[in-house]
């Protein structure tokens, strides 16, 4: 809630640094991006603010206004800073274009261009009202809905593919075995990711060596929102402990692409790809993998399961590259975080 020091803020930069700070109490996974929204009275006091909590919440712009209402303050003649260009289209919720009209407020500054086709639109329709619509970019909005803005461009999943391993690159020993690779601080790190994400896929192979639960576990107990468990290949993997979650899904098939359609069409806007070697290399060869949470333990194994097999590259030239990294240490482990550059096919 804004303070009594918010009023008389004359900063233009700040609201939007504030509805970014608001989208971000949006969870990250679910079909919809995460958006922030504040009003602010022409005097530069903040009359509502709101965020959107999911598909079939309010939106932020609406959050907003309900909230002017609740603390009995006017939007008219407000401007309002949005974090994505306000939708023009009713879906399970009505067009925010409308609510915002109907607020009477004046004008609308928008951080990123709704790339929707079908809920774009919104800054024309706003403009053809009289009420200004002016795109402010941001950066922090563009980054908090990174992977919601590479599933609308491409029509898919944003895919991350994540293993755990040896310095020498193996994820397995020679056995199979697996178990525990990495330590504490780094298998924590991967449950926070599970929980944000929309669905985990692995191979038939790795539910058969490792029979994984697949579950976001954060600081030991299941998160409140769990992916969906999602196993591919053609063999049936009965009795293992991941069917124990009746949501789980079995898909027969080799291709990464049926993968993703069936979970796109699942709602599913992030998915990681959990391995094993098989199913990692698959996606990377596709080009369908558009991030790396790469584990790295230091040990060695020399003999084992590689990470990742031939992904028919024949020279230096055609390496699949990051084009942005984040390397962090866990414990004795360290995390890369590897931006993969679109793939060129
Ligand atoms: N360290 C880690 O992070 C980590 C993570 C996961 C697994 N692992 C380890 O990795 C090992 C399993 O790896 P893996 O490579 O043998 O198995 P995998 O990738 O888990 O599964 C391979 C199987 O999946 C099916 N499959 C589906 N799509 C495929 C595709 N496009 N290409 C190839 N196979 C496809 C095939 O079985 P069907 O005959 O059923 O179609 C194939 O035999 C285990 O030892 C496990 O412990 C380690």
């Amino acid at each position: 809630m804004p303070s009594e020091t918010d009023a008389g803020v004359t900063d233009p930069g700040w609201p939007m640094e504030r509805a970014v700070g608001l989208a971000a109490k949006g969870p990250a996974h679910g079909p919809n991006p995460r958006v922030g929204a504040v009003l602010v009275a022409p005097d530069g006091s903040v009359v509502g603010e709101g965020w959107h909590d999911g598909a079939g919440t309010p939106h932020a712009e609406v959050a907003a206004i309900a909230n002017a209402a609740s603390r009995g303050a006017s939007t008219v003649g407000t401007t309002a800073f949005v974090t994505l260009e306000p939708c023009a289209h009713s879906g399970r919720t009505g067009p925010c274009t409308d609510a915002l009209t109907a607020a009477g407020v004046a004008q609308v500054v928008y951080a990123v261009p709704d790339p929707n086709p079908v809920a774009a639109g919104g800054a024309s329709v706003l403009t053809e009202r009289g009420i200004g619509a002016r795109w402010e970019p941001h950066s922090g909005a563009v980054a908090l809905n990174e992977r919601w803005l590479v599933a609308v461009a491409r029509q898919r999943p944003y895919v991350i593919a994540k293993w755990a391993q040896t310095v020498d690159g193996r994820i397995a020993a020679r056995d199979g075995s697996s178990f525990w690779i990495t330590g504490e601080a780094a298998r924590e790190h991967a449950h926070h990711v599970r929980a944000e994400a929309d669905a985990i896929v692995v191979g038939t192979q790795t539910v058969i060596a490792d029979d994984p639960l697949l579950s976001a576990r954060p600081g030991g107990a299941d998160a409140a929102h769990q992916p969906l468990r999602v196993v591919m290949g053609l063999r049936e993997t009965n009795g293992a402990r991941i069917w124990r979650d009746k949501n789980a899904v079995h898909i027969a098939t080799h291709e990464p692409a049926t993968v993703l359609d069936v979970l796109h069409e699942r709602q599913a806007r992030t998915v990681i790809v959990e391995g094993g070697a098989g199913v990692l290399t698959a996606f990377l060869r596709e080009g369908l993998v558009d991030e790396l949470n790469v584990y790295i333990a230091p040990a060695l194994l020399g003999a084992g399961i590689t990470a990742i097999g031939d992904l028919g590259i024949a020279t230096m030239g055609d390496a699949l590259r990051a084009e942005r990294v984040e390397v962090t240490s866990l414990g004795m482990d360290t995390l890369v975080r590897a931006h993969m550059a679109p793939h060129a096919s």
